[in-house]
């Protein structure tokens, strides 16, 4: 197969991370006769470096002529960084928006895994993590408040910011058939997660996910306030299979998910609109404190690779091959120093990657 691959290495750790995960797909390129043509374009940072804005319209017409989208990771230290010193709509976070919306990527999968082999790291209490835990959170991407209407003004002397949290039941639905859809190859659970005690938005959340279910019946449903799951998140994470929610509250609870796992330097995401389309990035940040030294954990940007393959390639098996080689690695006590615990061997982000490139044959 030929798989035609934007590559956005993005800010910070993104370019370390990015070409190991490169490496890896060469591999499974090698070991299973496909063929790769990769296109490296900016976003972010080093766009507004390069062209003074951060998402060019060349970077999206690549975008919209390729396969799918790999990225490493955009922005900076947000105190110290001149980006920052910009208006927020040139920022490095605009390019993110700007690609997600420009290219309809409203469903936006991150799922949350404890690794057994990494256990440790979990904060929470071993009773807790004993049990593990494997959920996804479909986070709706496009709309909300986001996306809705924003200013801020000043009212007799009163300075105001006004933002905006809007959904229509199209917006709802679509990505309620997709938390569905990826509940039935699962574990059949949705967790709707809204604020219907208060928000009109979420009343018709609730709604429109209820008529949604009535479609998937073998898919349990429950609905949930998302204060109180962000309570149940630490509490009790083996209850949840998916959680589908809006974007605010997904990009929330997704930190907090990862953070539950203790390693968010393992975890993936993806990025997907109504085709086979999707941009693939881990769910960390830029790290811009470590950039360069050689030390970042390139796992989430290689799962990340991973979850192309299967989503847009339906290439199960090489998706398989780079996860075993993942599992394979950490088994064999390899870690990378965020997730290093003692008696492990300690290897900076190249080495990583040559480790798992290693177990792809
Ligand atoms: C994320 C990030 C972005 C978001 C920011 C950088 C705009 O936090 O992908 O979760 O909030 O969507
Ligand atoms: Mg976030």
């Amino acid at each position: 197969m030929r798989l035609n691959i934007v590559c956005i290495p993005g800010d910070g750790i993104g370019p370390e991370i990015v070409a190991e995960a490169k490496k890896i797909l060469d591999k499974m390129a090698l070991v299973y006769g496909h063929e790769i043509n990769y296109k490296d374009v900016l976003m972010g940072g080093a766009s507004i470096d390069a062209y003074g804005v951060p998402l060019t319209d060349e970077t999206i017409a690549a975008a919209k002529a390729a396969d799918a989208v790999l990225m490493g990771s955009i922005g900076g230290d947000t105190t110290t960084s001149h980006w920052y010193k910009l208006a927020p709509n040139l920022r490095p976070e605009a390019g993110l928006l700007g690609i997600r919306k420009a290219l309809n990527l409203f469903a936006n999968l991150r799922p949350a895994v404890l690794y057994k082999e990494l256990s440790d790291a979990c904060p929470l209490k071993k009773e807790i993590s004993d049990a593990g835990f494997d959920m996804l959170i479909m986070r709706e991407l496009t709309g909300g408040l986001y996306f809705g209407e924003r200013y801020t003004t000043e009212e007799g002397g009163i300075r105001k910011a006004v933002d905006t949290l809007s959904y229509d039941e199209k917006e709802i639905r679509r990505i309620a058939i997709k938390g569905f859809d990826i509940a039935m190859k699962r574990r059949k659970k949705v967790t709707s997660v809204d604020k219907a005690n208060v928000l009109d938005s979420s009343r018709l959340w609730r709604r429109v996910v209820d008529e949604v279910s009535a479609d998937y019946p073998e898919v349990k449903l429950e609905h949930m306030l998302v204060d109180n799951c962000a309570m149940q998140l630490v509490k009790d994470p083996a209850q949840f299979d998916v959680i589908l929610t809006e974007n605010m509250f997904g990009d929330i609870l997704s930190d907090e998910a990862s953070m539950v796992t203790g390693s968010i330097g393992m975890l993936a995401s993806a990025s997907l609109n109504d085709s086979k389309f999707g941009l693939y990035e881990p769910s960390h940040g830029s790290a811009p404190d470590i950039a360069g030294k050689g030390i970042a954990n390139p796992i989430a940007t290689i799962l990340s690779a991973a979850m192309m393959l299967r989503y847009s390639f339906d290439l199960d098996k090489e998706a398989d091959a780079i996860e075993d080689a993942v599992k394979n690695v950490l088994k064999k006590g390899y870690r990378t120093v965020d997730i290093m615990t003692e008696g492990c061997r300690q290897v900076g982000c190249k080495e990583m990657g040559d480790l798992l490139a290693d177990e792809i044959i």
